[in-house]
């Protein structure tokens, strides 16, 4: 080999491809039907996505995930899909969804689309086969049908539960039960059906083929099941370790249903992403995120601590661990559709600041916990910590994935009346959980005028007064809003991106938190209520307003050495 050969090898491979893009992203979550509504009929819909179009450029977003927009009958928010290659006719056309992708490409955004493949809604047509065709046929082969037990088959084949309360398994009209993880209105499909396995290749390539760039992934450890009889009781299953062979939970045979996604998203140049929703052991979440499986798997971790320094210390500890293990990069979330914002966890007492501690409001400012606790509730201490807790967020390696409203500041919309309320937790549990539609109200675009500029009509759950002042016509016009930093920190995040990784640095203090980015950006969180001096660090970008060079309590600052 010459010497120039030799060179031009050892320059070859030194050239370093770029990180595919969803390494990194920053991920704005849609709820369609809570977005904007184009229409007028109190839903939103993909028009009035692509009506805003403007908005999530300037937002400074990468991709947008879009919640599910298929004909559903609505028994779970739309995770109830009855046609999984089509538009819901309330939300638009095929039409309207190729227009809302190439607005949104123009600006630079790319498209996550929502899969739900361990249910179908009751209405799709194969349910209804299922229904019309009877026992023995063919079409029930696709859900999991199963006689019942006791007198008569009239009890159900096993004790399972719901996820969302109440019995996993019920009754047709012919005396056969079937079963459902989740709403009664959401039977399960059997993977081990060869058609539901083809069909939803079929989806996956039917919606890469319009130009989406990737999916997320419902429920991604529950598809594979090991229906041997005798069942096992609900307490046997509880008792059972979840460690690959588990008969309904994160089965390792559901990779091998991955694995085909895989070789299918990577036939499309750029090979389609993926990320898994998988509530899994830790030490089971890099299965889901390896190249050869989904690619990318949520970590709720950030979203289930405390607004804590040394709990988000340890978060961050472990999963960058963890993606290093599958190879992948990690997501961090504080809010998304299906959890209390977190400016209104951040705003209770430190004991109830759960995900699933719904909080209710029932005289005035009381709030109640569904654990029963009325605590204080603290509003702008929220808020404020909620912007701290996001800034630590965007300064870390990995994608961030962000849920409309809380670029607002939004709160949790407690004081919805039970008589309007739509999700099934609330319906199942018998009231006992108020639900999730406190975080789905739709989103205040002005200060005043029908449904805050969500649409031309009401809005299909009702916005308070409050929502006025969180509107994006008030915080637009406002420096110090919540929106405004959030377009600040998404657009300087875009510029200090840098490698996947951090050093952490040694504060002295153990409410402050402070690490360095491999390019020397700095990102420090106070934690605490006691100021924390910067040492002549001067910030780029702060969450609260900075006196000197002086960090006040929950408080996060960007900061640049030498800048
Ligand atoms: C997880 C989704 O995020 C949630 O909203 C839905 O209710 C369940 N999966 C069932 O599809």
């Amino acid at each position: 080999m010459t010497i120039a050969q030799a060179l031009t090898t050892d320059n070859l491979t030194k050239v370093e491809e770029p990180a595919p893009w969803w390494r990194q992203a920053s991920v704005y979550q849609i709820y369609p039907r809570s977005f904007a509504d184009a229409n007028g009929d109190g839903l939103g819909d993909l028009p009035g996505i692509t009506s805003r179009a403007d908005y999530l450029g300037a937002l400074g977003i990468d991709a947008v995930w879009m919640s599910p927009f298929y004909p559903s009958e609505l028994a779970d928010g739309g995770y109830d899909v009855a046609d999984y290659r089509n538009v819901d006719p309330r939300l638009g056309t095929l039409g309207d969804f190729d227009l809302l992708i190439e607005a949104l490409h123009t600006r630079g955004i790319r498209v996550v689309v929502d899969i739900v493949p361990n249910h179908s809604s009751d209405h799709h047509v194969w349910f209804q086969d299922a229904l019309a065709d009877g026992r023995g046929s063919a079409s029930r082969e696709r859900y999991i049908f199963r006689e019942g037990s006791g007198p008569e088959g009239s009890e159900p084949p096993a004790d399972w539960e719901s996820a969302f309360g109440g019995p996993a398994w019920s009754r047709v009209a012919d005396g056969q039960w079937y079963l459902h993880s989740f709403a009664e209105e959401q039977p399960d499909l059997n993977w081990s059906h060869p058609e539901v396995r083809a069909d939803f290749l079929a989806t996956l390539r039917f919606w890469s083929d319009r130009g989406v760039d990737g999916f997320r992934i419902d429920v991604a450890h529950m598809l594979t099941k090991d229906l041997t009889e005798p069942f096992p009781s609900k307490a046997m299953l509880d008792a059972m370790p979840q460690d690959g062979q588990h008969p309904l939970i994160d089965r390792d045979d559901v990779h091998e249903v991955y694995a085909e996604w895989r070789a299918l998203f990577n036939s499309y140049d750029p090979p389609r992403t993926a990320v898994a929703e998988a509530w899994v052991a830790r030490s089971r979440v890099p299965l889901y995120a390896s190249p050869d499986s989904l690619g990318q798997a949520f970590n709720f971790d950030l979203l289930e601590a405390d607004f804590d320094a040394d709990q988000f210390r340890t978060v961050v500890r472990d999963n960058l661990e963890l993606a290093a293990a599958s190879g992948s990069s990690s997501t961090w979330v504080l809010s998304n559709h299906d959890v209390v914002r977190h400016a209104t966890r951040y705003g209770l007492p430190h004991p109830d600041r759960l995900p699933d501690g719904r909080p209710s409001v029932k005289h005035g400012s009381e709030w109640v916990l569904s654990g029963g606790v009325s605590p204080e509730f603290q509003a702008a201490d929220g808020e404020r910590r909620a912007r701290a807790a996001t800034l630590f967020m965007l300064g870390l390696p990995g994608s961030s994935y962000l849920y409309q409203g809380e670029e607002l500041g939004l709160h949790e919309v407690a004081e919805i009346p039970d008589s309007q309320r739509q999700d099934p937790t609330f319906f199942r549990s018998g009231g006992a959980d108020s639900g999730r539609d406190g975080c789905r109200v739709p989103m205040p675009w002005a200060a005043s005028g029908s449904s805050f500029g969500f649409g031309p009509g009401d809005a299909h759950l009702p916005q308070p007064e409050w929502f006025s002042r969180y509107s994006v016509e008030v915080e637009e016009g406002d420096p110090d809003s919540t929106l405004s930093l959030y377009r600040q920190a998404l657009g300087l995040r875009r510029k200090l991106q840098t490698a996947e990784t951090l050093e952490w640095i040694e504060t002295g203090r153990n409410d402050v938190l402070r690490f360095r980015r491999p390019n020397g950006w700095e990102v420090v969180t106070n934690f605490g209520l006691t100021a924390f001096p910067l040492d002549g660090a001067r910030p780029l970008l702060a969450s609260s307003s900075v006196d000197g060079d002086s960090l006040p309590g929950s408080t996060t600052a960007w900061v640049m050495p030498g800048t």
